[in-house]
């Protein structure tokens, strides 16, 4: 054998003796918002992921809780032409982005790994256009939970609050025990998750989905919404003055000092208990929005696959898709994230207390009518409806004349003029 053969025999050799990703790495740029302690605690666990695959992964975060930023610096990107491998679309956005033509089938991954079996179908349809998967489901967050700091409570002499007048009751307790009753910050997304879950307790989880989901105006444009911009003005009222522009991990850290006693927000505030070594039901408590137990607001984070022309990258974004749906990933994200597997066949023993009883609520909602979708988080309306809400309750919110008459006129007509 000449020289020259040897060195190719040899190199074939130690080529067929390299794992197969080592030959096939690639790199993924994935867009997303998850900066906060507990996000970002969570988004490494899939970067590392990839990275023991042997591929590159390029963070594209961009900061902002509820992910507007992240949309709008996504667009400017895409309309370039150099979106990412993978950016967190969620909801009806997805459907839209596809239309545009800017999204890859991921019907091959999803036909080798059974995914029609592993996600819920109300949640599949979601992720799919045309009957093609084009996005891939992370999670599944509840959004309608109470926060609260067991010590505050106790001192003040308060019980976890079920209801809304048990909630109003305890808040005038709190206020006069020298402590915030409610964490917030004022920007729309999170206005828009109190208001969302004031109005699942005022309406009821059918009037809701007929309002937000459906946009049936008769029930949009109703005295029940005048109650429910009247109790979410009540609900407001315990919130202290410094909350315009607040982010809202920094509202559940003044639950976690003490500052504060509630927040109602979604489970990824859970993260931030959990980043800071907390244990549920010891250091904090998780129960459901007042009015709200027994049914679930529910929002998925997903990521949508954008066609790409490069065939390493092409894998390495393929890897990304399957690697996410794994149990592996869907166990140690979540406990990070602070929500809940989106697969239903996985074993929720070591998960915390909080964890399993969403899932619980999860499943038990989904048979007995109690499960909406959220849309102050994108799953019930597209975003044009969407902003048009977010921009009348955030009105609502710093108006100094709050008159729910007004503001149920002006939802009617904002939503109307979306549609
Ligand atoms: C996302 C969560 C995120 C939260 C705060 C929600 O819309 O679904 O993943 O943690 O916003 O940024």
């Amino acid at each position: 054998m000449t020289m020259f053969k040897k060195t190719l025999a040899a190199a074939a050799v130690s080529a067929a003796l390299l794992p197969a990703q080592a030959i096939q790495a690639g790199e993924v740029e994935v867009l997303h918002w998850w900066t906060a302690g507990g996000e970002a605690r969570a988004a490494a666990a899939l970067k590392e992921m990839m990275e023991e695959q042997g591929h590159t992964w390029k963070d594209f975060a961009v900061a902002g809780g509820g992910g507007e930023a992240a949309m709008t610096v996504l667009k400017t990107r895409a309309v370039s032409g150099n979106p990412p491998a993978a950016a967190q679309i969620k909801g009806l956005d997805i459907r839209e982005w596809a239309k545009l033509g800017f999204l890859t089938s991921l019907d091959d991954v999803a036909e080798a790994n059974q995914w029609d079996q592993l996600i819920p179908p109300v949640i599949a349809d979601v992720m799919q256009y045309e009957d093609s998967y084009v996005a891939v489901p992370v999670n599944v967050h509840r959004v309608n939970w109470l926060w609260a700091n067991p010590e505050v409570l106790e001192s003040a002499g308060v019980a976890v609050p079920k209801t809304l007048e048990e909630f109003y009751a305890a808040a005038e307790k709190l206020e006069a025990d020298g402590v915030i009753p409610l964490a917030h910050g004022g920007q729309p997304w999170q206005d828009a998750t109190v208001f969302e879950a004031v109005a699942l307790a005022v309406m009821g989880p059918e009037d809701f989905a007929s309002a937000f989901v459906e946009h049936d105006m008769d029930v949009i444009n109703s005295a029940r919404m005048e109650e429910v911009f009247a109790e979410f003005a009540k609900v407001m009222s315990y919130v202290d003055d410094d909350a315009a522009g607040r982010d809202w991990n920094t509202a559940t850290g003044m639950v976690i000092r003490g500052e504060a006693a509630m927040q109602i927000m979604g489970d990824w505030a859970k993260g931030e208990f959990t980043a800071a070594g907390l244990t549920p039901g010891e250091d904090y408590i998780c129960a459901p929005a007042p009015g709200t137990g027994g049914q679930f607001t529910f929002n998925v984070d997903s990521f949508a696959m954008f066609s790409l022309s490069d065939d390493d990258n092409t894998k390495a974004q393929k890897d990304l898709a399957r690697t996410i749906m794994e149990p592996e990933f869907q166990t140690v994200f979540n406990k990070a994230k602070g929500s809940i597997p989106v697969r239903t066949d996985m074993d929720m023993s070591g998960f915390d207390a909080c964890a399993q009883a969403s899932m619980d609520t999860f499943k038990s909602s989904a048979d007995d009518g109690g499960l909406v979708p959220s849309f102050a988080h994108g799953l019930a309306t597209t975003s044009y409806v969407q902003g048009q809400i977010f921009d009348v309750v955030t009105n609502f919110v710093n108006s100094d004349n709050k008159d729910p008459a007004r503001a149920t006129d002006q939802l009617a007509a904002a939503i109307q003029a979306a549609l």
